[in-house]
């Protein structure tokens, strides 16, 4: 198969200071310009939107544990989004941030979701043995959003024609966090759509009886939570939920199949699942930039960012920083990066970590169970200016496991 930049990296070279970060150039392949900026400095100042980049794994860690100095109500590149996103966990500073985070995070608990473990797992299963049987599929519209979709809707309990609409809100909501260029702008209305059908129409009889989309909705009828807390969980559930996990189970499957070696070792020993997903994860970062607002002048590594700056922290070129990992820019499945910061670190650290593991794990366990090898063709990145997922996967020479 051919490879895709991405995966190969040259020798870094400076960075242009009228560099856009959200082009289609740099969206399409974000690792080599991410790698240059990390090796150029800590942080770079780039003139076109006036970000300040935080490139390597010790500082953007440090500026994610610092909600002080890096304050989450500049999370989204432009001002409407942050706007909208007012009052929500993932744009609120502390103190509120933790009663916010608290509801949101109920249902997500290792408690929450051990009662869905078996569900989860059997799904992927069954999911994975139909396409090996068809010899050929899509890895992106087959098996990672026809089963990501699955796993959420039925969590939530949605039902009928609106499951079609998620994924379309799913990646519009991520478009919105990015700059105000034409793929935010043309979101806008389709994001909008979500927010309305879950603050003004959803009901709690809209949901299927014993969902955790309607326990929530009860709650909230009952007076157990705040009546627009409701609306508010369901739709970070699908918002933030979606378009991450579909991307990084797409990662799974190119990874697997250019390194065809990895997966014979998946193959040979299942306990190895979470660290080849933990690899997956830091090796191609799903969501690779988040934003924060600098709320006073501070210093990195002895470089001035002044307060009231758009900063961005760059978790995909952190997650390569070989001043952190050895040999970063080796996917190699034993390697357990617990520590990689695609799931963000500190108090906005991944509400739904947990389920996202549990959706990838089962998937690479019926991959590696259902699967003796396979081939991907070229690959292109579906543009998005916050998500990396790829178009479309195109797998063949699908090898069935004996047995
Ligand atoms: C592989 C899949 C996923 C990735 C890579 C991912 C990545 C992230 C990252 C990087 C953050 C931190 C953002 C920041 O610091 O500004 C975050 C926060 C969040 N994620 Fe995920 N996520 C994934 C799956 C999910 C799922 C499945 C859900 C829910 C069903 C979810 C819900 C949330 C929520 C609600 C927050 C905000 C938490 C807060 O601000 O307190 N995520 N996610």
């Amino acid at each position: 198969m051919t490879t895709t930049p991405a995966d190969t990296l040259g020798a870094p070279s400076p960075v242009d200071a009228a560099l856009d970060l959200f082009s289609e150039e740099v969206l399409q392949d974000s690792m080599p310009v991410y790698a240059r900026l990390r090796e150029q400095s800590p942080v770079v100042h780039l003139e076109q939107r006036d970000l300040w980049v935080i490139t390597r794994y010790e500082d953007v860690r440090a500026a994610l544990g610092d909600p002080e100095t890096f304050s989450s109500t500049q999370v989204a590149f432009n001002e409407q989004m942050n706007e909208v996103l007012r009052g929500t966990s993932l744009a609120t500073d502390p103190p509120h941030h933790q009663k916010l985070r608290a509801v949101l995070s109920e249902n997500l608990t290792p408690r929450a979701l051990r009662g869905m473990k078996a569900d989860i797992e059997a799904k992927a299963d069954a999911l994975v043995a139909e396409l090996v049987a068809r010899g050929s599929f899509d890895g992106m519209e087959d098996l990672a959003k026809h089963f990501v979709t699955s796993v959420v809707m039925d969590m939530i309990g949605v039902q009928g024609d609106v499951r079609q609409k998620m994924l379309a809100w799913g990646e519009a909501a991520f478009n919105l966090l990015g700059p105000m260029n034409e793929r935010a702008a043309s979101s806008f209305p389709v994001a909008g759509e979500l927010f309305e059908w879950t603050h003004h129409r959803l009901r709690a009889e809209d949901l299927t009886e014993g969902s955790m989309g309607r326990a929530v909705f009860e709650a909230a009828e009952r007076g157990d939570i705040a009546p627009e807390s409701a609306g508010m969980i369901v739709h970070q559930y699908i918002a933030a939920g979606m378009d991450t996990t579909i991307a990084s189970l797409g990662n799974a499957i190119v990874l697997f199949a250019r390194h065809p070696e990895q997966f014979q070792a998946l193959r040979e020993d299942r306990t190895l699942v979470p660290s080849a997903f933990a690899e997956v994860q830091r090796f191609l970062t799903p969501m690779p930039v988040v934003g924060r607002l600098v709320t006073r002048d501070v210093e990195v590594q002895g470089l001035r960012i002044p307060g009231g700056s758009q900063a961005a922290l760059l978790l995909g070129a952190a997650n390569r920083d070989p001043r952190h990992f050895e040999d970063p820019e080796v996917f190699d499945i034993r390697r357990n990066p617990t520590d990689h910061l695609s799931f963000g670190y500190g108090i906005h650290g991944c509400a739904g970590q947990g389920l996202a593991r549990l959706e990838a794990h089962a998937v690479l366990d019926a991959l590696a169970t259902r699967l003796k090898g396979f081939t991907v063709a070229d690959v292109r990145r579906r543009l998005n200016n916050m998500t990396r997922p790829f178009e479309a996967i195109p797998v063949t020479s699908v090898e069935p496991a004996e047995g």
